[in-house]
């Protein structure tokens, strides 16, 4: 297989945002990860970046820098999940604390200078987590918007939120960074509820993952085991949306999914709806679209592909 993307993954493991990364790293003969970048969101930093090493050294691997970044978001105070992920934020996943270093500099720095020294279109940034520290590039340095591909990112909802009743977590969270990222200018791809809700990791999914009998498929249903409770309670359904892993599954195959390329605004102004991703569906106000929303996707083809890959690590 050639390289598909040379990548950027900024995080906030998580238990979902971990099965990304893990997915990534059994990836890397199509995606060339330039770096790993942690963000407040699920937990506070200072967890999402320990979480991050943690899963890396699972994965054995030494060559992929891990940089910690904004601990909050633009506007808003923080507001995190320990409720769903647990008190670590990794609840579940067996892994002892991370004895590898994180790099040195900020994660906000290292996209800037990565997309710098790349060139027009090379890089494409894959967040699984809030956007500040996405938002927070832009802001710095424009200059990187021409050498960025595209956005492939996982958040927002055309329907019901999941932290809100209008909103999804990682917009949620930092509605203010979406607002800068939606409105950028390149090419976002949107993974939200919407789809992610059809990836549902069902018993016999979880099983075919535990029968791998690898210590990163023991950590892997570890964490969907616990990380599957809340959602399982919550929406009476056989098992639990497996969201971020879904951005890692489109860049390698996009074809297992399809969706719409559409308008999308982010409410930054109403309490009620705050962090909503407004999405212009049918075209009702005619306004250029500037992001590509997913809403379908093969889902055994996506667990087949998850569990393959997985396999390598
Ligand atoms: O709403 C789900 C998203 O919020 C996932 O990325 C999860 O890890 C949390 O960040
Ligand atoms: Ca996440």
């Amino acid at each position: 297989m050639s390289i598909r993307h040379s990548v950027i993954i900024d995080c906030d493991p998580g238990q979902d945002d971990a099965v990304a990364l893990l997915m990534a790293y059994g990836s890397r003969d199509e995606l060339d990860i330039r770096g790993i970048t942690t963000v407040a969101g699920n937990v506070p930093l200072r967890l999402t970046q320990e979480n991050a090493r943690r899963v890396t050294e699972l994965a054995g691997i030494t060559d992929i820098p891990i940089y910690a970044g904004c601990a909050r978001p633009i506007m808003r105070d923080l507001v995190t999940a320990e409720w769903i992920h647990g008190a670590t934020g990794l609840d579940g996943c067996g892994l002892p604390d991370a004895s590898m270093s994180l790099a040195d500099g900020h994660a906000v720095d290292f996209i800037v200078d990565t997309c710098l020294a790349a060139a027009d279109g090379e890089m494409t940034l894959a967040p699984t987590g809030p956007l500040t520290n996405i938002a927070m590039a832009i802001v710095k340095e424009p200059a990187i918007l021409p050498k960025i591909r595209e956005i492939v990112l996982m958040g927002g909802a055309m329907d019901h939120g999941n932290t809100t009743p209008a909103a999804e977590f990682n917009i949620y969270v930092d509605p203010h960074a979406a607002h800068v990222v939606f409105e950028c200018g390149r090419p976002v791809v949107m993974l939200g509820l919407d789809v992610t809700h059809k990836a549902i990791t069902t018993p016999a999914r979880l099983d075919a993952i535990k029968r791998l009998g690898t210590p990163v498929s023991d950590s892997v249903a570890g964490m969907l085991t616990f990380y599957n409770k809340y959602d399982i309670d919550r929406y009476g359904m056989e098992g639990g949306p497996l969201h971020d892993p879904c951005v890692i599954a489109y860049l390698l195959r996009p074809e297992l999914f399809s969706g719409r390329h559409v308008h999308v605004a982010i409410d930054t102004k109403s309490e009620l709806s705050m962090g909503k991703t407004v999405v212009d569906w049918w075209d009702g106000n005619d306004q250029a679209a500037n992001a590509t929303v997913i809403d379908r996707i093969d889902a055994d083809g996506f667990y087949a592909l998850l569990t393959e890959r997985l396999a390598r690590v």
